[in-house]
């Protein structure tokens, strides 16, 4: 059975949202578009639905899911709020939805055990995208979505993207253009701290540590999910391109094997940069060409990975960003996506 993609842009908008929401509605997955990623969507309170999302994705089901909401009304369905941080929590959720930013909460019964992998919480964000709002609406549900990349692969920021990676196991992709920050969500856990509220980011992403310092302290996680040391963010290989990615501290450490090809990941592909002069390289692929700038480099990231992957290299050789602000979250994904 091949796999739909139907347009939900302007005036396909409205059709392509109600398709969407009756696929959901009749316990069926549907890819669909954030402003983050392109997600795998499910009913989140519909167990075998979400099951489909697991087996679409060959995603081990330790690995929970991440449940959207539609309005904030949505929020008590799914997760409780706890009274001791309940102030910082809310004023986040002010600033930041909807948006890139998912908040891990004390779960309801409501949401089944699949969804979170048995953890007592649950992931929840609101998302800002049009599109993914109108289909939540519509099923006047949660949705339960992970990105909808097979397990461990780079995530996809267009349709032709989740077509490369699902074709053929789930009926609809639901396109609306590619992804405005290109990164998945930042996760957070807030916890009450001694003097100051504690924000603890799980996973970085679009909302950046800066942006996160006037609510609380930020402490950046090593691990992802604190009591389950299987989980996904230990995993060696994460967002990985199939071609091997390597990444250096300086340049002077590249040390090319005869007779391979090699091609740079670059930052901007900045003629006086060491790494563009290291090496003839058999392809470039520049993240911000020219200017530098990080949103774009972020936007494009996932984009590149998968050009360098299919130019039929030995090794991706991957410029290291600038450690700060949106670059913090662009160097976890190389990090995770290298094979050192
Ligand atoms: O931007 C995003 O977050 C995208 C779009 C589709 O919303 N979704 C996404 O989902 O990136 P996924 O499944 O690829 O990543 C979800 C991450 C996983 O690494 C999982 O370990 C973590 O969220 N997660 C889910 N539930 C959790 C929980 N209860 N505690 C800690 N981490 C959790
Ligand atoms: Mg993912």
């Amino acid at each position: 059975p091949g796999t739909r993609i139907i347009h939900a842009q302007d005036d396909d908008m409205k059709s392509a949202v109600r398709e969407a929401a009756a696929l959901l509605a009749s316990g069926e997955i549907v890819a669909v578009p954030t402003e983050t990623v392109y997600g795998l969507a499910a009913d989140a309170f519909n167990a075998e639905a979400v099951a489909k999302v697991y087996e679409a994705k060959e995603r081990p089901s330790f690995d929970p899911l991440i449940v959207h909401i539609a309005s904030a009304r949505q929020l008590e369905d799914v997760a409780t709020i706890p009274a001791e941080v309940e102030p910082t929590l809310r004023k986040l959720m002010a600033a930041f939805w909807p948006g890139p930013l998912t908040f891990v909460l004390p779960k309801t019964d409501r949401i089944p055990d699949l969804v979170t992998s048995g953890h007592p919480t649950v992931a929840v964000r609101q998302s800002a995208h049009k599109v993914f709002r109108g289909i939540g609406k519509e099923l006047g549900r949660p949705i339960a979505a992970p990105s909808a990349n097979r397990f461990g692969r780079i995530s996809p920021t267009s349709a032709s993207a989740v077509m490369k990676e699902l074709d053929g196991r789930i009926p609809l992709i639901v396109d609306a253009g590619a992804c405005r920050d290109g990164l998945e969500s930042t996760i957070i856990r807030v916890e009450p701290g001694e003097k100051r509220p504690e924000i603890h980011i799980l996973r970085p992403g679009p909302v950046t540590k800066k942006e996160l310092q006037n609510f609380g302290r930020v402490i950046v996680e090593k691990k992802r999910l604190i009591d389950a040391p299987e989980a996904p963010g230990q995993l060696a290989s994460h967002y990985a391109p199939r071609t091997p990615l390597l990444m250096f501290d300086k340049p002077e450490d590249f040390q090319p094997e005869p007779g391979k090809r090699y091609g740079l990941l670059s930052y901007k592909e900045d003629p006086k940069a060491g790494y563009l002069k290291l090496h003839d390289w058999a392809v470039v692929e520049a993240l911000s060409p020219g200017s530098g700038k990080l949103p774009e480099a972020a936007v494009r990231l996932f984009h590149v990975m998968r050009v360098l992957d299919e130019a039929g290299l030995d090794f991706i050789v991957a410029e290291p960003v600038s450690d700060t602000g949106l670059g913090q979250a662009i160097m976890d994904r190389l990090r995770r996506a290298s094979t050192d």
